[in-house]
């Protein structure tokens, strides 16, 4: 791969837009769901796939180019087993009989994470998918399994070396970014996190540089299309300024 210079917040201004061309999620709260019901975990994770159908949906209604969705962090291995091959068979099973709907909408489908650790036909499915859908134009889908935003940022580092050993001592932010995932995405707009909690565990560390922040006590299997409205108007109402002064925006571009 050649070094190239790829987008970066940091580095450049993005174009601001109304909608949010990039949503990420932290879909939180399946269990606690399901136990307010006195239903069984996996019950709530099994209604989460309904909201995931749900929220698709709505990013392709509302204009919304890529969405990317937690399902399984690397630290989610952490859970009691039968909660983490209850997820794993979720995963599978959500695959096979989403892929020809999500190719039928035009929606190309990819999963981001390190797939080393999953079962070979597990892979296979994934791979099954990401080729059905892989020319698809409407949204890009990208599920985070065994993710980990440390684990991202790391494998990049690893790959870049090794492809540009001659660099060492002198590698800039852009030439990092065409390996990681995500490298052919706008870096988010939005992240949202369900289920109350206000952290990031270890989610898209590097993408998020200047994203916005939205947090809602809703949980997941909750995250209907009023909650999701109510995400797009808080984000309307941000100003993002990437570094500059409130003032500098108000001028037409070139005179700041
Ligand atoms: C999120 O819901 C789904 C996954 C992490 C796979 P949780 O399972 O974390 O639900 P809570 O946080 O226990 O309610
Ligand atoms: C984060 O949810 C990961 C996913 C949604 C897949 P968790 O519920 O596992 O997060 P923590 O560990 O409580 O922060
Ligand atoms: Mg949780």
């Amino acid at each position: 791969m050649p070094l190239s210079r790829l987008f970066s917040s940091t580095r450049e201004i993005p174009e601001s837009s109304v909608v949010p061309r990039h949503i990420a999620i932290v879909m939180d709260g399946n269990g606690r769901w399901a136990k307010k019901r006195f239903l069984p975990r996996v019950a709530g994770h099994k209604r989460g796939v309904e909201t995931v159908r749900s929220v698709v949906r709505l990013c392709i209604d509302h204009g919304v180019e890529h969405l990317t969705l937690f399902a399984f962090s690397s630290e989610n291995w952490r859970r009691p087993p039968d909660e983490v091959s209850f997820l794993m068979n979720l995963f599978m099973q959500a695959l096979r009989d989403e892929a020809a709907r999500l190719h039928k909408n035009n929606i190309r489908l990819r999963v981001i994470g390190d797939l080393s650790r999953f079962d070979p036909s597990l892979v296979e499915v994934i791979r099954e998918a990401e080729a059905l859908t892989g020319a698809n134009t409407a949204l890009t889908l990208s599920v985070a399994a065994n993710y980990g935003g440390r684990w991202d940022v790391l494998n990049a580092i690893n790959n870049m070396v090794a492809e540009h050993p001659e660099k060492a001592g002198r590698y800039e932010e852009a030439d990092l970014a065409p390996y990681l995932t995500l490298a052919d995405a706008p870096e988010p707009d939005l992240f949202i996190r369900t289920g109350g909690e206000q952290r990031v565990s270890n989610f898209l560390l590097w993408q998020l540089a200047y994203t916005e922040f939205y947090f809602t006590d809703r949980l997941w299997p909750d995250f209907d299309a009023e909650a999701f409205g109510e995400a797009i108007a808080s984000f309307r109402q941000r100003e993002r300024r990437f570094g500059r002064t409130s003032e500098q925006l108000d001028k037409p571009a070139g005179e700041n």
